[in-house]
């Protein structure tokens, strides 16, 4: 085993709140919760989002990075050292493989934003309209350029994690997420003013309550929560492992919290009222392709279209990829730690695995017709949208929760606060995040996932 000085450590609360977000902002905001409210019907979605979010996801996010800061260890060993001769540590294994399960994804629509980069940046995209629609349709339906570009990703990713953790990821994230944002809001306002908007902001702000208990729409909304924000995998646990213990929580967790769900509803934002005013624009049935049919619409309103379409793609490339280091770095982590292998051998191992099941998601959007058309829509219909809905909509919960009762109720809250309130830290109720973690949260994931296992049965 390594120490921890070989591990890394943050430079600064600071760097360690740009990792975090960082790690938090990615596809899951821009590409994912744009596409989930649109399956999920619009407002009402968001509203369930919002509560998954402040009730349960919040606090967990607490509880990893506290797991992570005491023990200084990715998830594995982070349960063998807090509680040793028990088998706590499955659920970091459970975590490990499920990061690999999601990089293969992750990568496939890594690769489609990177290809954008291009078609916006040259104009292929054209006016859009329906045109945009049936040009990502075609282009997702060729093999070998998915795979590619899903390569390419992966690679980067790769590349920059084995550069290891301080170096790879501050420097990118500082410059990124101010520009991320201005440009987020400069693509708002642009798609509030288009006629027909207002028909997209109702649809967006309006919910339709006969939705909020539908659970398959109910469990899709606290699976996105978790992925936007990167728990229960371990990811948080692991960098909160690289935090100095005079580093606080309470701030760091508030500021991820409220910068990764600002930038998921400005997404919303842009693409709703955007879409809406094409004609015939369906939000539900367009699936992943949903931001790649609306955006080049929207850029094709705003004089230097090509150029801020670009740059726009050129952002999430980068947010992606932040995301993308966060998620390898827990099976990378794992590998260091307990195999004492060095960090590029591990990322080697690492990133070949999530690439061989890669392939499979990269052909399953429409190159291939069996893994095309693998599943009813409830489990993701295609080989990608399944090994999303397993990752997202039933591992990450259950490992939330099983951190939740590891927390409450083996290693208890008291020594949990402790740690939180250490070095007279600032906290804002540990009395609430004690009965959060201990009640709240468990049997709100408990129930919901056996509402949303009822649902699709
Ligand atoms: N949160 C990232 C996004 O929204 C994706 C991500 C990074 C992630 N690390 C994770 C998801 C760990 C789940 C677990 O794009």
């Amino acid at each position: 085993m390594t120490t921890s000085t070989d591990r890394g450590m943050w430079g600064s609360r600071f760097a360690f709140v740009l990792a975090a977000a960082g790690s938090a902002v990615g596809l899951g905001n821009i590409w994912g919760f744009p596409t989930q409210v649109g399956r999920g019907g619009g407002a009402a979605f968001v509203i369930v989002y919002l509560f998954c979010i402040v009730m349960i996801c919040a606090p967990i996010l607490v509880a990893e990075i506290v797991l992570g800061r005491r023990s200084r260890q990715s998830p594995v060993g982070a349960f063998k050292f807090l509680s040793p001769g028990t088998r706590w540590w499955w659920v970091g294994a459970v975590g490990v493989v499920t990061s690999v399960g999601i990089v293969a994804f992750y990568s496939v629509i890594g690769g489609w934003t990177i290809a954008y980069v291009w078609f916006a940046a040259s104009g292929a995209l054209g006016g859009g309209g329906e045109a945009a629609g049936d040009f990502f349709t075609r282009f997702t339906a060729n093999g070998w350029q998915n795979v590619l570009c899903t390569f390419i990703f992966l690679g980067m990713a790769a590349a920059a994690n084995a550069g290891g953790v301080r170096a790879g990821i501050e420097r990118v994230t500082t410059a990124l997420m101010p520009a991320l944002l201005a440009l987020l809001v400069l693509l708002a306002v642009r798609s509030l003013t288009l006629p027909g908007a207002a028909e997209g902001l109702a649809y967006y702000m309006r919910p339709d309550f006969s939705q909020a208990f539908n659970m398959t729409i109910v469990g899709a909304a606290l699976g996105q929560a978790f992925f936007s924000l990167s728990l229960g995998n371990g990811a948080m646990l692991t960098y909160g492992s690289y935090l100095r213990r005079s580093d606080g929580i309470g701030r760091s967790v508030l500021m991820v919290v409220a910068l990764d769900t600002s930038i998921a509803l400005l997404a919303g934002l842009i693409i709703f009222p955007a879409g809406f005013s094409i004609v015939g624009f369906d939000p539900a049935s367009s699936g992943p392709g949903l931001i790649f049919a609306v955006l080049p619409q929207l850029f094709a309103t705003l004089a230097g279209g090509t150029l801020f379409g670009g740059a726009f793609f050129i952002l999430l490339v980068m947010a992606a990829l932040t995301s993308a280091i966060s998620l390898l770095e827990v099976p990378v982590a794992h590998v260091v730690d307990r195999w004492g292998w060095s960090r590029p051998k591990a990322v080697g191992l690492v990133a070949g695995s999530a690439f061989l099941l890669s392939i499979p998601c990269a052909l399953g959007n429409g190159a291939v017709e069996s893994l095309s058309n693998l599943a009813p829509a409830a489990w993701g219909g295609n080989f990608l949208g399944v090994v999303a809905t397993i990752c997202n909509n039933f591992s990450l919960p259950i490992t939330g929760m099983l951190m939740c009762i590891f927390v409450g109720y083996v290693w208890r809250v008291d020594r949990a606060v402790e740690e939180l309130l250490a070095d007279n830290a600032w906290f804002p109720n540990p009395k609430l995040w004690g009965l959060l973690v201990r009640y709240v949260s468990p049997l709100a994931i408990a129930s919901i996932l056996l509402g949303s296992i009822m649902a699709v049965l």
